[in-house]
């Protein structure tokens, strides 16, 4: 199994466009690493790929990853995008595969239900892009040799479907995680998730990589730096550090490999030279770049 993480970025990316925090300002000065928004490729024999999620930065990611280029005078090795959620951030970039390509679309029947609500993606043709429905804990064929089955995951509906009243700890079909198994290879992508409950622990345990939702470091960070008014679990986002963070959350599970993914511009783990960084790669993670490759 190969893996490329696309972009590392949550949503607004790093640099975000109206953003002048510390880490905007730093990655537009080249002091730190960019990072586009939330995205994965995987293939299984290296040259049929699936898409897990399509950011709005998917044009540049493609561009930035030569086996995704087309062999032929039209083409392309992308078989598949499967979508974990309908966040803008995973599912904007539909939009830049409009170009008449025959591919599957892979989401849960509630997931294409508000894809389905969204005129715009009528742009892809359903004669060639065919929406395919995916029951949650059924393992499915994703690309040639690559499965894959989606697992409900504590999280919300997508933020411009919010009403008064938002749950942010549901489980169903509109927040999924996703476990890729390929020649004997099992790797659990997490980008979005409110809580770390036992039986995540547990489904974790032993598998050759975990990408996990690496959104905030502490749940107020965003608050505390004037950023915004919410706190990462209100976004559907458990954090890093603190009580019930993800860092102490799986600190006894055994892994191959743990890669912070889906990080948010006010993270200080996007400074490779700060505290936090040290400590979470003291713990065994890695913090994920765009263009990084996962061989599990
Ligand atoms: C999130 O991960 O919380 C969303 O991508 C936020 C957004 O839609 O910008
Ligand atoms: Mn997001
Ligand atoms: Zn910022």
């Amino acid at each position: 199994m190969r893996i490329v993480i696309l972009g590392t970025g949550a949503g607004g990316g790093l640099p975000q466009w109206n953003c002048g925090c510390p880490n905007c300002k730093a990655a537009r000065a080249g002091r730190i690493p960019s990072m586009t928004q939330s995205s994965i490729a995987v293939s299984a024999n290296g040259t049929d790929w699936a898409l897990v999620n399509a950011s709005p930065d998917l044009r540049v990611q493609m561009q930035a990853v030569p086996a995704l280029a087309p062999a032929e005078l039209r083409g392309s090795p992308i078989r598949s995008v499967l979508v974990t959620n309908g966040d803008i951030d995973h599912v904007a970039g539909l939009l830049t595969l409009r170009e008449g390509q025959r591919f599957d679309l892979f989401a849960t029947p509630a997931i294409h239900g508000v894809l389905a609500d969204n005129p715009m993606l009528g742009a892809l043709d359903p004669r060639l892009v065919a929406r395919r429905d995916v029951a949650l804990d059924q393992p499915f064929d994703l690309a040639p040799g690559l499965s894959a089955e989606l697992f409900a995951v504590p999280g919300k509906v997508p933020l411009y479907l919010e009403g008064e009243a938002v749950e942010t700890e549901v489980m169903g079909e509109q927040t999924v995680g996703v476990e890729l198994t390929a020649n004997g290879r099992r790797v659990l992508y997490v980008p979005g998730c409110a809580t770390v409950p036992d039986w995540l622990r547990q489904r974790a345990s032993g598998a050759d990589a975990l990408l996990f939702d690496g959104t905030l470091w502490t749940d107020d960070e965003m608050v505390r730096a004037g950023l915004g008014a919410k706190t990462g679990r209100r976004m559907g986002h458990v954090p890093v550090s603190g009580e019930g963070g993800s860092l102490g959350a799986f600190d006894a599970v055994p892994l191959s490999r743990r890669i912070y993914v889906h990080l948010n511009n006010s993270n200080p783990l996007v400074d490779p030279d700060s505290p936090e960084r040290a400590r979470a790669e003291a713990a065994g993670w890695q913090i994920g770049h765009d263009g990084m490759e996962i061989v599990p």
